[in-house]
């Protein structure tokens, strides 16, 4: 993800998710070294991004959606793909999200990618208030 992306991503989270993340927010995250952002394209198009926080050897999604256009081939298994190929390049073999106990789109691509739910935070989220389900997926090195 570069900063041209962001007009674009930021149309795709608006569409999205309740709470949005603005633009500065995502200008602000690709600028630490400790992140990673990856888009999807299909057709010229950015059809999907994702991100995560690296904190040595763990690292937390923290951003995943796909356009509505786009769902059901296999774009979010790909681009999360390629984020986690790349983190273990940068040293990070473990990785954990969070996601909405309603999701359950989310929770089967996570689950597709090997992801285990390890927790529960209660009332996490809001607009709608709903408990977050933890996923962990761990790598022996
Ligand atoms: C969740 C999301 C990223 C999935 O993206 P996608 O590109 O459609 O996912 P993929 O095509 O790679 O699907 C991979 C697997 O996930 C599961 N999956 C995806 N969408 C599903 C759905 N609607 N119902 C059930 N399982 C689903 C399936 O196991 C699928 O494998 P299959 O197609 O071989 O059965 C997308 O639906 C999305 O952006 N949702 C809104 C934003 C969101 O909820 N983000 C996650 C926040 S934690």
């Amino acid at each position: 993800m570069e900063e041209r992306d962001l007009d674009r991503v930021v149309q795709i989270e608006e569409e999205n998710f309740s709470v949005p993340w603005s633009r500065k927010s995502f200008l602000d995250s690709l600028a630490l070294s400790h992140t990673l952002y990856v888009v999807a394209e299909q057709q010229g198009q950015i059809a999907g991004y994702c991100g995560c926080y690296q904190i040595l050897e763990e690292a937390e999604i923290v951003n995943v959606a796909v356009d509505k256009a786009f769902r059901r081939r296999g774009v979010g298994r790909q681009m999360l793909e390629e984020l986690m190929r790349l983190g273990k390049e940068r040293g990070s073999f473990a990785y954990t999200l969070e996601v909405r106990a309603g999701n359950v789109p989310a929770i089967h691509l996570y689950e597709s990618l090997g992801f285990k739910s390890l927790g529960i935070r209660k009332n996490f989220y809001e607009k709608p208030t709903e408990d977050a389900i933890i996923m962990w997926r761990h790598w022996s090195v």
